[in-house]
């Protein structure tokens, strides 16, 4: 009897079964939105250009990219084959890291720390946040399936973020530690990089520019820049 209960117990665990606390509050922070008067973050890329204010030194950045960015750079410590990592909110152990460089870390968990709850931990706000900012910056045509229930992490990650210094084959082998193979390394870097841009406080080597939100060098699109940094 005791071996059945556990049994159900693990169906539900495995199946959505309305109502549940973690998905049913994801789903109110995805959905539904600050023109009635409800708190949730969606309004911080209601425009996908939104900069966080208009002063320094967030002036030049826009919500949406750094969101996104942040989603990566989160999950680019994971470990396919120890099965460590993930989106699990280890960022904000991470920094001060040469990998991390620039403010939108800080940011965005600055942001979401507000809609944090037992219910949703940061991992999974760090998730929605790349969510709500490719649905605002394609005007609500891609929509990414999402789900509840991340547990946020301790403790920092290893080590794991490729750098513009690095050389294609240290590209190759983080992203195939992260799960990813070349094809898809190739689509993620061109298309998570058509959002915001360089920020020449945090990378004065590649461009001089500071407070231009979509700076990139030579006036060329900033996924056509990281096809040449990988030497494609
Ligand atoms: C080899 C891997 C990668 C390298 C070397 C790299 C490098 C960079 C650099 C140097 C910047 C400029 C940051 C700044 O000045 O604030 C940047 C920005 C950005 N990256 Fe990457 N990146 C990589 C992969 C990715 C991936 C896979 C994604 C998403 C799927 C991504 C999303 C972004 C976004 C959205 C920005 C703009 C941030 C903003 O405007 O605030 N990156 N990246
Ligand atoms: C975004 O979608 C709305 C509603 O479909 C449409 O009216 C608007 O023109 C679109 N904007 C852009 C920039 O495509
Ligand atoms: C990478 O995986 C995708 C499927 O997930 C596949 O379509 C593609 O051909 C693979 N690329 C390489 C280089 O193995």
């Amino acid at each position: 009897m005791r071996s059945f209960f556990f049994f159900l117990a693990a169906l539900r665990a495995a199946a959505y079964v309305w109502p549940d606390p973690q998905t049913d509050e994801m789903e109110r922070l995805l959905y539904e939105n600050a023109a009635r008067g409800v708190d949730t973050p969606a309004f911080g890329v209601a425009d996908c250009a939104i900069e966080p204010t208009d002063q320094s030194p967030f002036k030049g950045r826009t919500n949406a990219a750094e969101w996104f960015r942040t989603a990566y750079h989160d999950m680019a410590t994971a470990d396919v084959f120890s099965g460590r990592g993930g989106i699990d909110a280890s960022i904000g152990f991470e920094l001060n890291r040469p990998e991390n460089p620039g403010l939108a870390f800080s940011e965005t968990v600055n942001f979401f720390l507000a809609f944090q709850s037992t219910q949703v931990a940061m991992a999974d706000l760090i998730a929605l946040g790349a969510v709500l900012a490719v649905a605002s910056c394609s005007n609500a045509t891609i929509s990414i399936p999402v789900r509840a229930g991340r547990v946020d992490a301790t403790e920092a990650e290893p080590f794991g973020v490729p750098e513009p210094q690095q050389d294609l084959d240290s590209h190759v082998k983080a992203f195939a530690r992260q799960g990813f193979n070349a094809t898809e390394m190739i689509g993620l870097l061109a298309c998570g990089h058509t959002l915001g841009g360089v920020h020449g406080n945090d990378f004065p080597d590649i461009v001089d520019v500071t407070e231009d939100p979509y700076a990139v060098p030579s006036q060329v699109t900033m996924s056509q820049y990281m096809l040449t940094i990988i030497g494609w």
